[in-house]
């Protein structure tokens, strides 16, 4: 979609299916904004795209499909809530499990915003990483699981894209009960 021409602010949201994406996404439309909703579940898509004319929904595998075919030519936030845990702990959960963790809680996320940048640049936009409140605390057979979803592994992307070196702001956010722990962001143009 060509939204370059569009001064209608348009947003990015992985993992727009469910949880926490699905009310960003949902919040982003309500509040004016385009959005370009990713995710696999078909039926989900479809109810987002109904939801909003504002919503449009992208069937993607972020473990498989090209990431950049994703990315519109206008980008105010990229949002990366996409994210999985292992299912069954440290005791039970082998490479394969743990490379696939890493691989959509980290390396898609650290891609996206490979591909956004130029557009978020032009935009002066904002990058937005959904972590873990896990990486806050050591807590009962996920004590493993900040280093692939909260700051600790996705800091280096947050680092990498820091306004000072990129023309874009970022802020890691880490919803966490009972208090969230969302960074104020190193760009304040833009909610
Ligand atoms: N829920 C909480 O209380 C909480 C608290 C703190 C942090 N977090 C973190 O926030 C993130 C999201 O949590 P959530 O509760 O919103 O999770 P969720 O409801 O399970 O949603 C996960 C999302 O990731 C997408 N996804 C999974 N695998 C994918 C793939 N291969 N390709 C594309 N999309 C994929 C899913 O979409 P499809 O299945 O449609 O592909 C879904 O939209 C996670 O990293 C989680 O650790 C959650």
């Amino acid at each position: 979609m060509d939204t370059s021409q569009d001064s209608t602010l348009t947003a990015l949201v992985t993992g727009a299916t469910s949880g926490i994406g699905r009310e960003v996404t949902r919040q982003l439309a309500a509040s004016g904004w385009r959005v370009i909703a990713v995710g696999r579940d078909q039926q989900a898509l479809t109810e987002l795209a109904q939801a909003s004319e504002l919503i449009t929904a992208r069937a993607a595998d972020l473990l498989e499909d090209d990431l950049a075919a994703l990315v519109p030519e206008r980008v105010d936030a990229l949002v990366h809530a996409a994210g999985i845990s292992p299912d069954g702990g440290v005791e039970h959960t082998g490479a394969e499990g743990w490379s696939r963790v890493f691989a959509l809680n980290v390396t898609a996320g650290a891609q996206l915003v490979r591909h956004a940048l130029p557009a978020l640049r032009r935009a002066r936009g904002t990058i937005v990483l959904v972590n873990s409140g896990a990486g806050t605390a050591a807590r009962p057979r996920n004590t493993p699981t900040p280093r692939a979803s909260t700051p600790c592994a996705r800091s280096p992307t947050v680092c990498a894209s820091r306004r000072r070196s990129t023309g874009c702001g970022s802020r890691p956010s880490t919803p966490a009960p009972p208090t969230p722990r969302c960074s104020p962001g190193t760009w304040t143009g833009k909610p």
